[in-house]
């Protein structure tokens, strides 16, 4: 039986076993102090004199080899007690150990927060990265958020659903990063840059309430707050207003706050809702940064931005459109109820608001929706407007004028960022911290070696030729 050092106090007075890494070791010649650590915190034991075939065995382990360890749970002496610590109050007087695996010496101190180690190092050798203590945190406390959040929309009737990652391009702005078919050679699937289009069929197919905790993949330039691959907390609902979606949004947002981070501050409830005219106008960004104090690290300012423009012209890093216009969000966002007309009619182009909700957190935008275009007309006009021709309309978007035009019930969502928000929540400064095997800024895993060269077989199978640099 193994006692998990978390609870090994109630043992007290008892023989327990622990199973654990080796934190520290401390040789003091005729003792020997040994740190263990399991996945649910840290205990002191100390190997006694009179214990020889155990003092054996702690003096040539070393720290990160796994052990079972076997001993009495003692009370510390009232002088030893270290207050606020857990098990301080405790220590394990080992009667045996045994190693279950050694361990070379790894490549960094593990017992430090580790942003002082090169990060190259810490994502080659991610696994130990992950066994100090803020990983450790990170990891377990995005567990919690993501747990929280499906039981939350559970109960608010939402259904969790799957959607392909072997697609065809949706356009959200980025490249695709694409996948070559082996049977339909010179063809290739795309990975989704996000749910979008699944998740508004999902409507059409009568689900009503969907989410998904949905990777997305994004073939642009890294940045701290960007990943090639990233996780939204998607979620789509039918029958609804911009201000209800932004309603539970909010609620979910404030819930997890209130539940799983206590020390944490929101500024202002309800978030404020700032136009894009103004939040440019009076803070020079979308996604302004409204906290009254800044060097308050539990201060927690959200704010919704509306009011955008549905088009921007084209600039030279578009991806999507080929004519003078693009979307500056979402290609399949409604615009505002009083500018219909105009796209209708493809008329005062940059005049025409969309109903596009943002959310900011401390200045970082962490999510971004809308209520949709579910008039198959509609949406043709903001491909028209965005230079498709009906060759390429019919090709990329034919199956959505189909389903929008099949009885699908207006509807309107959301997706947040969620290793953004869990960045900011965990005071880390980039996203990288928050994800449990995170790419380099260029886009590489370190850990993995990707992306590699593809195998001379693979590639004849696939009918691929590279040319030569
Ligand atoms: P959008 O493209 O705004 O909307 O994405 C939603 C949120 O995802 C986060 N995000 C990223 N996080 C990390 N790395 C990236 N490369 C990255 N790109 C985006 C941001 C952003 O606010 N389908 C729409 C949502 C909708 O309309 O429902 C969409 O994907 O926090």
């Amino acid at each position: 039986m193994r006692t998990y050092i978390d609870i090994l106090s109630q043992e007290t007075g008892k023989e327990a076993t622990v199973k654990a890494w080796i934190d520290t070791r401390r040789d003091q010649g005729k003792m020997v102090f040994l740190d263990l650590r399991d996945a649910t915190g840290k205990v002191q034991a100390v190997v006694l004199p009179s214990h020889v075939e155990a003092l054996v065995v702690a003096q040539k382990v070393r720290p990160e080899w796994v052990v079972a360890v076997t001993g009495k749970v003692n009370k510390r002496p009232e002088k030893n007690v270290k207050v606020g610590i857990t098990n301080g109050d405790i220590e394990l007087e080992v009667l045996s150990i045994e190693v279950l695996n050694e361990a070379t010496t790894p490549a960094f101190d593990l017992a430090t927060a580790g942003l002082e180690v090169n990060e190259e190092v810490r994502m080659k050798y991610k696994y130990l990265d992950q066994r100090r203590t803020r990983i450790q945190h990170n990891i377990r406390t995005r567990h919690k958020v993501v747990k929280f959040i499906r039981d939350y929309l559970d109960k608010e009737r939402f259904i969790e659903v799957e959607t392909p990652i072997l697609t065809n391009p949706t356009p959200e702005g980025s490249r695709s990063y694409v996948v070559p078919s082996r049977v339909y050679q010179g063809n290739f699937y795309a990975l989704p840059q996000s749910p979008q289009q699944f998740k508004q069929l999902l409507m059409a197919g009568g689900f009503e309430r969907y989410f998904q905790i949905a990777k997305c993949m994004r073939d642009e330039d890294g940045r701290g707050d960007r990943q090639p691959e990233f996780t939204q907390l998607d979620l789509e609902m039918s029958f609804v207003t911009r201000e209800e979606v932004m309603k539970i949004n909010e609620e979910l947002l404030i819930a997890i706050v209130t539940n799983l981070f206590p020390e944490k501050k929101i500024q202002q409830v309800p978030f404020p809702i700032l136009t894009y005219a103004e939040a440019m106008a009076k803070y020079g960004s979308d996604k302004p940064d409204l906290r009254e104090d800044k060097n308050d690290s539990n201060l927690l300012a959200f704010c919704w931005v509306v009011d955008f423009p549905f088009f921007e012209k084209t600039g030279e890093d578009n991806v999507d459109g080929t004519g003078e216009w693009t979307f500056t969000h979402n290609p399949f966002s409604k615009p505002q109820d009083q500018h219909m007309n105009f796209l209708m009619e493809k008329k005062n182009i940059g005049d025409i608001l969309t109903t596009q909700y943002d959310v900011a957190l401390n200045g970082s935008e962490i999510g971004g929706g809308s209520i949709r275009n579910h008039n198959p007309v509609a949406l043709r006009r903001v491909l028209e407007i965005m230079g498709y021709d009906e060759a390429r309309i019919e090709a990329g978007f034919g199956h959505m004028l189909d389903a929008l035009g099949s009885g699908t019930p207006p509807h309107g969502g959301i997706a947040w960022g969620l290793d953004r928000l869990l960045m900011i929540l965990l005071n880390e400064p980039n996203i990288r911290e928050v994800i449990a095997f995170p790419k380099t800024a260029d886009g590489k895993d370190l850990l993995m070696q990707a992306p590699a060269p593809a195998t001379a077989k693979l590639l004849r199978e696939l009918g691929i030729e590279v040319k030569k640099k």
